[in-house]
């Protein structure tokens, strides 16, 4: 059985899909921070993928079972998220958990608590932190260059959903509700949240303009914060891709834009301004947020911090709920 607290934390990926795949693939020469051990899917197209990676296993109860796995990376279906976690926790193991952890801030609360509880690491994929130019932002937010955070402005939206067919579970009200809100606005939301605190309320308009999805294809949210201040929100399933982020405070304001989708990213194209100055536009240079994150995570499990907390966590989660409330009524709804 591996040391622990030395060498490469020992994952097992759950859920091979699109965006396993992904992570895997991203994780390619970083086997001495962290290194995939065995797999779980139930689709036969995984096993294909992993052939040749890492050895498939028939069941989560059989990867959880492994004593030299040291940690889950969930990229499954949101449904299944919640109960996982549980299982992971139980078995001792520390949990990587694709967005939305939960579809409820009581889920969300319950996630962290079982993690801290049992002094396991709860890693979030919410990449887009680790975006250079946004981790850049955060860190002027923090140091207070940017001033009083009064508004975010922001969009992430794509059409990647609109050739999937109408079985698959994204397009399912229930699993995958309020139209691009859980696969591209809770990037959004957490970033929002990370910069202004926990939200207060919020208005919706969820339609469909484009296609038959039962959740809808287009939303936009309006937030007001517990702290005062705003934000906008954007996620539509229903037009090409773009990702835009801008953050505006009293001593400047910044507005990142991902020239591609995360899954392959080409850097990114940042317009700023401070009080006083010009206007300035740069480009940065592709990364890979998706890789970062998830060595970020296996040095939590080493000791160091991680850059998610659990209560953001959890205010997003909160948020997300009222957002999917707000986009069924139409009315401003309070978050919990
Ligand atoms: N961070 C990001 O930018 C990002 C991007 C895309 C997707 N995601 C998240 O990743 C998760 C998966 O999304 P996706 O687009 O890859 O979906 P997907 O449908 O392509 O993949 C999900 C996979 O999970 C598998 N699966 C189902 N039940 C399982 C079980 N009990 N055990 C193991 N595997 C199981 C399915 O067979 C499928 O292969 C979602 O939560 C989604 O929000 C995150």
């Amino acid at each position: 059985m591996q040391q622990k607290n030395q060498g490469p934390v020992h994952i097992a990926a759950i859920g091979l899909g699109w965006w396993g795949r992904k992570i895997v693939a991203a994780l390619d020469g970083e086997e001495a921070t962290v290194k995939v051990v065995c797999g779980v899917d139930p689709d036969p197209s995984a096993a294909v993928f992993c052939e040749g990676r890492f050895p498939m296993l028939e069941s989560y109860e059989a990867a959880l079972a492994r004593d030299d796995v040291e940690a889950v990376v969930l990229a499954t279906p949101h449904a299944l998220h919640e109960k996982q976690i549980e299982l992971a926790v139980d078995a001792g193991k520390h949990v990587f958990c694709e967005k939305p952890l939960a579809m409820t801030k009581k889920g969300a609360e319950r996630a962290v608590r079982l993690c801290r509880d049992a002094g396991l690491v709860l890693g979030m994929g919410h990449e887009r932190r680790f975006e250079p130019p946004v981790a850049d932002m955060l860190v002027a937010a923090q140091e207070g260059r940017l001033g009083r955070i009064v508004q975010v402005e922001a969009n992430f939206s794509h059409d990647k959903f609109l050739s999937l067919a109408a079985s698959n579970w994204r397009l399912n009200a229930e699993q995958a509700p309020a139209a691009g809100m859980t696969a591209t606005g809770i990037h959004l939301t957490d970033l929002a949240v990370r910069l202004m605190g926990p939200a207060r309320d919020v208005r919706v308009a969820c339609e469909n303009l484009a296609s038959e999805f039962p959740q809808g294809d287009t939303l936009s949210a309006h937030i007001r914060f517990e702290n005062g201040g705003t934000a906008y929100v954007s996620a539509s399933l229903a037009t090409p891709f773009v990702s835009r982020f801008a953050v505006f405070g009293t001593k400047g304001w910044m507005d990142i834009r991902d020239k591609a989708h995360v899954e392959s990213p080409s850097g990114w194209v940042v317009t700023s301004s401070s009080a006083g100055q010009a206007i300035t536009v740069s480009e940065v240079g592709p990364a890979e947020p998706v890789r970062d994150n998830l060595v970020a995570f296996a040095r939590a499990i080493r000791g160091q911090s991680y850059a998610i907390t659990g209560e953001e966590m959890i205010d997003n989660i909160a948020l997300l709920e009222a957002i999917i409330r707000a986009a069924r009524t139409g009315q401003v709804e309070t978050v919990a």
